[in-house]
């Protein structure tokens, strides 16, 4: 475990990949079996972090370059960390968190162009030690997302974000950086496909978050036997 008595899981991936209906389904199931869920999200999570995300996806940071947009998304990460998931960890919870650290690599580094070792830094200082337990990542053609995310936005009034806004091609480099960290981080991260049916993906994850929760929950067992 990298943090507390809890388990920290993350959902990463390009737009229209649906996380956001995959973390509440996720949600719900762990909840219905009576597990303490706490559902968070990013840019955001926290009071700080709320006001910072505003800045960040209207563009209002965007002329002030991708360095400044980097190192404020690590100011609302670092805000989120110490208020809302360490604590929720340190009480045992199950986190849920819809993009964390990984969407600063592959959104900043990668398609910011971004030095990694700038982007690697702040990183460490963003969680200081919070790293996810485990990194759900849902892979779909960059071309199919877009499409999906498309039909969302037209469905609300906001239309689409800063970070939506961009190119097929930028948002082809993200689904690859994706995997490249994917295959670097094998232990932490697993790759969903996430053209299968709602359901299907469900079930995978539920089935990866089992497996993650088993060793918490025995570890738990002595502590209820003594209470
Ligand atoms: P959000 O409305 O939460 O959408 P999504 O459903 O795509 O998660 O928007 C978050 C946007 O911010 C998204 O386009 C990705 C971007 N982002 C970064 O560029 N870097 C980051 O570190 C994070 C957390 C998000």
């Amino acid at each position: 475990m990298s943090s507390g008595t809890g388990l920290f899981v993350t959902f990463e991936g390009g737009e229209g990949a649906g996380k956001s209906t995959q973390i509440r389904r996720l949600a719900e199931a762990l909840r219905a079996r009576g597990l303490d869920v706490l559902l968070t999200r990013e840019p955001g999570g926290s009071p700080g972090a709320e006001a910072v995300r505003h800045v960040l996806l209207s563009g209002a940071a965007e002329a002030f370059g991708t360095r400044m947009e980097a190192i404020l998304f690590a100011a609302a990460r670092n805000d989120h960390v110490e208020e809302v998931i360490r604590p929720a960890l340190r009480q045992g919870k199950i986190v849920l968190c819809d993009r964390f650290m990984d969407s600063s690599r592959v959104y900043q580094g990668v398609t910011g162009n971004l030095e990694a070792d700038f982007i690697e830094t702040l990183q460490r200082i963003a969680v200081d030690g919070v790293v996810p337990d485990c990194t759900l990542i849902l892979d779909i053609p960059a071309r199919l997302g877009l499409e999906r995310a498309k039909k969302r936005g037209a469905a609300t009034a906001d239309g689409p974000d800063r970070f939506e806004k961009e190119e097929l091609e930028t948002h082809e480099k993200r689904r690859e950086a994706y995997l490249d960290i994917a295959a670097r981080e094998p232990e932490r991260c697993h790759v969903i496909n996430a053209t299968q049916s709602e359901e299907a993906i469900a079930a995978e994850i539920l089935a990866i978050v089992d497996r993650r929760l088993a060793p918490v929950l025995t570890d738990r067992m002595p502590e209820a036997a003594n209470e």
